[in-house]
Order: C-alpha cells, then structure tokens, then sequence
C-alpha cells in the first residue's frame, strides 16, 4: 500500500493528475485529522458548493412535520413491521411532502440499523404491497439480513425535469432571483434524504447512527453529495453513479461534463456550466467528494458494461480518496488494482465491485452492500 499521494495518482492512473485533496488553499499539507476536520474538509465543502451541487437556501425548516400514515404489522410473511410517514415542510412558496415507506424487522430486537434507497425509478419499486417486486429495491432480501429497508421517491422533493425551478421544492424555497451557486435538482434530492434522516433519528425503531445512503446512478450522485454534507449517514453508497458522482472527470471515458451539463441543465448549478469541456479548471475533482465522506464507510459499485459510467474512472476515486481515510488510520481499499468482475473487495470504510453486466441496480448489488456492512458494523 503506498502512503502518498502522489505515489497513487502514479501507480494508478499514469498521467491523470488531479487536485491533491491534502493542501489547504493556503498552501498548507494537511497531516492530521483535526486540521482536515477544521480546515480543509469546510473548503472542500464550500468548493462543491460553489462549483457543483450547489448552495441550499434552507437545511431542516422550522416548519418539519411527522405525520406517521400508518403502522401495519404482519408484513413479509409476519417478518416486518410497514410504516408510511408523510415528512411535511413549508415556505415561502408552498407546502410539500415526502412519502417515506419503511420496513422494519419484527422479531429483531430495536433499534435497528437501516438502508435508505434514494429512488427515481417511480412508485411500481417502492410498492408498499410488495406485490411488484424488484432487485432495484429488494426490501424483503434486507429485512431478511436485519436491517430495515428505507425508500423515498425523488419525485416528491423535485421532478426530474428542467421546468426553470418552478416545481418542487425550488418552488416552496428558492429566491426569485436564483444565484449562479443556487442548488439544483440533485443538491434537492439529498436535501430530501436528510429530511428522511430526521425522520429516522426520531423513530426509535431505527438505530440512526447506523443509517445508509443508496442510490444507483443519478441517485447514486445524489447519495455521495448527501453523505458528503450530512454527516450523520455513517455508510454512503454509490451504484453506477458515474459523471459528477464517484467518477474522477478529469480524463473519464464516457459521459463528460458538457453532456451532463446540456442534457440535464437542472441537475447542477449554473456555475458548473462554466467547466463544460474545462474538467481540468475545476479546483476539485471527484474523488474529494468521496473524501469528504471519511472516516464513515463508502462503497462504489459498477458494472462491466457501463462504459458511460466508466468503472475506471469509479474505482480511482476510491484509491485517490484514500489518504484522507489514512489521517484517520483507515487503510481504504487496500489495494489500487482494479479487481476482477464479481470479486467484491471490503476494505477498511470503502468497499467495492463491479458486477457484469449493465447499468443497473440488482439483487446482486444489494447483496454486497449488506455483507460489506454485515462485516464493517460487527
Ligand atoms: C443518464 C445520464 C447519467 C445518469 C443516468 C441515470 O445516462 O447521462 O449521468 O447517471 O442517466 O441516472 O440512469
């Protein structure tokens, strides 16, 4: 395992250098937890902010309201508990609801650790029925294994769709004038994760401090930025997240900047259009965002056929992430090869796959998640 950073970059991706996530924007060589803590990881922060995500105009309204739908027990054959919560807020202009569906093991004892799907794939993978079923988001294999399952539908925070931030809750919370640094409809998504986790945190059903993130592809970049800003999520998970999520952009086959940036204008902020073709003036790259999530646990995932994605570009994320995780005295993936199909690594806080396969989120997928979890959290 080489020690440093520039060792990896070398070892790793020959000439793709990318920013070093380790030198404060004084010029100073970060060595020890506290001052990434104090110092660096808020200008890293603030850097996505500006550049990428964007800046929120709210984090948990004054107006956050709980309102538990129902409770049914006898679910899955007598093994889970179903909860429905509308999670309400207000502002400025108008009200909104998150839909949460969770299933909660019955005859564990409680509290008990759970993993949250950010979904865009619609009502027919969260059905609370369970008569649609699917590997996108197979509830009953994480009921099974212990944990609860989690799901909301990214519809409900914003639709997928540039309508100029009119609809959702652009339209409840954001200034007429939107600045160039306004947050878009991903920064929206993972603010909607964090109001599921203030649900979660007052549920006494769920361990809170053992809360996963999940998203596979747009929703896996959501998933990276939520873990990135709030930290309570302890293990964050990306599946096929590729441009803009765990892949690094700078040199990335597939998807660029200026493709993501044309075909979906709402996902980021205005200002990330400036680096459309111009990955290598961005004072980040993508693997500071994986390092904003340490010490907690992160996971990668890709598939042997999503060169859009691009698994390279995926795993070197990890392995360039990881001296940040060393100032905790984590070791990463303990490796910068990159593995062979289906050979999952689970390393010291990050994990890692890839499935073959295309972009998708499947049962396959899941499984991994959960045993790397099942081992990290014993
Ligand atoms: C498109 C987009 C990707 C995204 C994917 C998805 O392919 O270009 O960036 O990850 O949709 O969300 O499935």
């Amino acid at each position: 395992m080489k020690d440093s950073l520039t060792e990896y970059l070398i070892a790793a991706s020959g000439e793709r250098k990318v920013p070093d996530t380790l030198y404060t924007q004084k010029g100073e060589k970060v060595t020890a937890a506290e001052q990434w803590e104090q110092v660096r990881r808020p200008e890293v922060l603030a850097l996505f902010r500006e550049h990428v995500y964007g800046v929120n105009p709210v984090e948990r309204p004054d107006s956050l309201s709980f309102n538990i739908v129902e409770t049914k027990e006898g679910m899955m054959g007598g093994k889970a508990t179903r909860k429905q919560v509308d999670i309400s807020f207000e502002g400025p202009g108008g009200k909104g609801t998150i839909r949460l569906l969770l299933f909660v093991p019955s005859k564990q004892k409680k509290p008990v650790p759970a993993f949250l799907l950010i979904n865009k794939r619609g009502l027919d993978h969260m059905d609370p029925e369970r008569e649609k079923r699917s590997g996108y988001w197979p509830a009953e294999s994480i009921v099974e294994r212990g944990y609860a399952a989690a799901v909301f539908w990214t519809n409900d925070v914003d639709p997928d769709e540039h309508d100029e931030f009119k609809n959702g809750v652009h339209g409840i919370f954001d200034d007429k004038e939107r600045p160039s640094n306004a947050w878009g409809t991903i920064g929206a998504w993972a603010w909607g994760a964090s109001r599921v986790m203030d649900y979660l945190e007052a549920d006494s059903d769920i361990d809170a401090d053992r809360v996963a993130v999940a998203g596979h592809s747009r929703t896996g970049k959501t998933a990276l930025w939520a873990g990135a800003v709030d930290e309570r999520f302890a293990f964050v998970i990306s599946n096929d997240s590729g441009n803009t999520g765990a892949a690094i952009s700078r040199g990335k086959i597939g998807e660029t900047i200026n493709q993501i940036n044309t075909k979906f204008p709402h996902w980021f902020n205005e200002n990330y259009k400036t680096y459309n073709d111009k990955e290598f003036d961005l004072p980040i790259d993508q693997h500071m965002l994986l390092s904003l999530i340490a010490p907690r646990s992160v996971y990668v995932a890709s598939a042997t056929e999503d060169e859009w994605a691009d698994p390279k570009s995926e795993f070197l994320s990890l392995v360039y992430a990881t001296p940040v995780y060393q100032l905790y005295g984590f070791n990463g993936l303990g490796t910068n090869q990159f593995p062979q199909p289906e050979s999952p690594i689970i390393g010291d806080k990050m994990g890692h796959h890839i499935r073959i396969g295309k972009h998708n989120l499947t049962q396959y997928d899941w499984e991994q998640f959960i045993n790397f979890w099942d081992q990290i959290d014993k």
